[in-house]
């Protein structure tokens, strides 16, 4: 836990400008300043600074948020990673809580980071300053066409072939031997200690924020007994389920261009690199897991998977590929020429070739598989059947109904099988999914809580664990019953905007915030959005313990949904009313208007939206019915809600378009 003072301390110093400036180059407009949004690709800035308010706002794609948002959401960051990194930059020492176990494995973390990274620096060191690694593992890379930029992006290095080499380094360097031996760096046998990897070529691994967790290690030999790669064992630091090669180098181009290629190899990766494409990541020749691609799925939902034209690269394309689909991403395929992969591809056919290649070659995937098992099944009707049941499985694993019957329909043409069918079977097939997840879901409900396996794990990758990316909900979109909610929404956003900007001020002797309360109380008007709901309850909470939330409170809200939309509000002020004026026909006088003008005016043209509403659904009453005694009673209240309307139009001294 970080306390909370110093969260304050971070927030006041980390001026939004300087934060955002260290990665995008901002010029000033106003007393606002512009850039190019660092979320997305765009050629005319519309990535919008307020050093007033500390908040950004993306006017493309919409992101906004605060400084910490935005080390968050940038570096894909937990909360209390970007509060240390901002702390860091600021030189701001944090005074973190911890429970002893809490701080030791801290503690236990911090040093297998930094032997790792002591380990990266000598294997580097080898390669570049030893004559073994200049001949052996320098030259190797060169011949690969590594360029030295890239050489040092990925830390590549060289391990020499030495039992003791490493062992005789760490102790020169102090570093505790059982760390060492904890990570697998160095091997222990009846002990009897030895350095693991020997006269290898070194690929770090690094998690997400960049430190080094494993190594694996390419051997230089011909013999085909010796593995080609080996990797450093599992440990607190590495699981290897979670971690996919390149993804802490290639997360931001994965997110701008919102598609992420998928290859097997390091040097598949490093080349690509070479070659500008940056947003690729490898599942390093294993499968691929659920962790992995959820690990994906924080930067984008479009996976490019590339592989091998051969056999094997066809089935493994196939594999792990049904799971990506069932996280509900789009997954396309390249198979490139037989013989080639993406290494050798791209270093042959450069930049623009392959990706013309890509574009041209590009199939969804499962058209592509559908299509595969289609050619292998020409003329057998049994494994026509399989490649029916098979295509069937892949559907069932669509989440998106709308998306997985498009789906159906294109895969019921080139199977020339019946739409219906494969519905059937299809539903056939979720519904024994179901099944199958209720009997689990019940046998792990009955089973003693003490040895239950289901009990969450202790995330041991803090990394990995934390920093969910959350999802910007569309506001203006959360499902209006009819046009009346639209507008309500409307106006409810416009309410917490004059909250947040003037809530402290008073009208008739309470505070604006308070009186607005009153005035709708008193005609049982409550707020219906969801996230106004939210932030009027924190108003509401903050107001009965006698005091008054402040936009600030809001600003830095750890709710990151609350934190966004009331920045979000803050900087689309000017939107909001333009779009009232137009649609009401009133002028909304927002410059020249007092604060109270626009709170009464506000609570009126709430009232009679809410009225008109009233009004609307009354007279569908009016034309359902043909009880003549209800018919009396709706034409009473029509009149009586049309005087009220009458009263607080002419009160809005407004005209009331319909
Ligand atoms: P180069 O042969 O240097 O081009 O390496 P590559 O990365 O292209 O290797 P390859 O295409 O043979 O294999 C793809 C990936 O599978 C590798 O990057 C490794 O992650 C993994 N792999 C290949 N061989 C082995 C092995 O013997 N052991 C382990 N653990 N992984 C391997
Ligand atoms: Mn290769």
């Amino acid at each position: 836990m970080i306390p909370a003072k110093d969260i304050e301390k971070i927030k006041e110093t980390a001026r939004i400008e300087e934060v955002v400036g260290d990665y995008v180059q901002l010029r000033n407009r106003g007393s606002n300043k512009l850039g190019l949004c660092p979320f997305h690709n765009e050629k005319t800035p519309s990535f919008t600074v307020s050093p007033a308010k500390g908040i950004y706002k993306c006017f493309g794609c919409g992101k906004s948020g605060n400084s910490i948002s935005f080390v968050m959401e940038h570096e894909q960051l937990s909360f209390p990673e970007a509060l240390r990194q901002l702390a860091k930059k600021y030189n701001i020492e944090l005074n973190e809580v911890q429970s002893e176990e809490a701080k030791a494995q801290r503690n236990l973390f911090e040093s297998l980071y930094i032997i790792n990274k002591f380990v990266q620096k000598y294997y580097s060191k080898n390669m570049l300053e030893s004559d073994e690694g200049r001949s052996v593992g320098l030259s190797y890379f060169k011949s690969r066409g590594f360029l030295d930029v890239n050489i040092e992006k990925f830390q590549l290095g060289y391990s020499m072939d030495s039992f003791d080499h490493l062992i005789k380094a760490a102790s020169a360097g102090k570093y505790n031997e059982d760390y060492l031996i904890k990570l697998g760096l160095i091997g222990n046998k009846n002990n009897r200690k030895y350095d693991f990897f020997r006269g290898r070529v070194m690929f770090p691994i690094h998690n997400l924020s960049g430190k080094v967790i494993a190594f694996a290690g390419r051997t230089l030999s011909s013999d085909k007994k010796v593995p080609k790669y080996v990797n450093s064992p599992e440990s607190e630091v590495y699981y290897k389920s979670k971690i996919l090669y390149g993804a802490y180098q290639a997360k931001s181009s994965i997110s701008k261009l919102d598609n992420c290629y998928l290859v097997e190899g390091y040097t598949d990766v490093i080349s690509m690199h070479q070659a500008g494409i940056e947003n690729v990541v490898a599942s390093s020749g294993t499968s691929l897991t659920k962790d992995q691609i959820q690990l994906i799925k924080r930067f984008t939902k479009n996976v490019t998977v590339l592989y091998d034209g051969d056999m094997a690269g066809i089935n493994a394309a196939i594999r792990g590929t049904d799971m990506i689909l069932e996280a509900d991403m789009n997954v396309r395929v390249v198979l490139l020429p037989d013989g080639e992969d993406p290494d050798s591809f791209v270093q042959a056919k450069g930049a623009e070739g392959f990706s013309e290649f890509v574009q041209t070659e590009g199939k969804d995937f499962v058209f592509f598989k559908t299509k595969l098992l289609l050619e292998q099944s020409e003329g057998d009707p049994v494994k026509k059947t399989a490649l029916i049941r098979s295509i069937v499985e892949t559907l069932a694993r669509i989440p998106d109904p709308i998306k997985r019957s498009l789906y159906i329909r294109e895969c019921s043409q080139l199977l020339k099988i019946s739409e219906q069918i494969i519905i059937n079977e299809t539903n056939k097939v979720k519904r024994k999914k179901v099944d199958a997840y209720n009997s689990e879901r019940e046998k792990t409900v009955s089973a003693p809580i003490s040895n239950s396996p289901s009990n969450p794990p202790n995330f041991p990758n803090p990394d990995i664990a934390s920093g969910k990316t959350v999802p910007i909900p569309d506001y203006q979109a959360a499902t209006p019953e009819n046009r009346f909610d639209k507008q309500i929404h409307k106006l409810e956003f416009e309410f917490v905007e004059l909250f947040l900007n003037h809530s402290e001020k008073p009208i008739a002797g309470v505070s604006s915030l308070q009186w607005t309360f009153n005035e709708l109380e008193e005609v049982g008007l409550n707020f219906q959005h969801p996230i106004c709901i939210k932030v009027v309850d924190l108003f509401k909470e903050k107001l009965s313990a006698g005091e008054i939330a402040t936009d600030k409170f809001f600003l830095e809200h750890e709710d990151n949904e609350i934190m966004k939309f009331c920045s979000n509000i803050l900087l689309n002020q000017q939107e909001v009313s333009a779009n009232w004026a137009k649609m009401y026909q009133i002028p909304v006088k927002q410059d020249g208007a007092s604060y109270k003008d626009r709170f009464v005016n506000l609570v009126g043209r709430f009232k009679l939206v809410h009225i008109q509403k009233l009004v609307d659904e009354n007279q569908e009453r009016i034309k359902n019915t043909s009880d003549p005694e209800e018919m009396g009673k709706c034409l009473q209240i029509h009149q009586t809600l049309l005087k009220y309307q009458n009263d607080l139009s002419k009160e809005l001294g407004s005209v009331i378009i319909r």
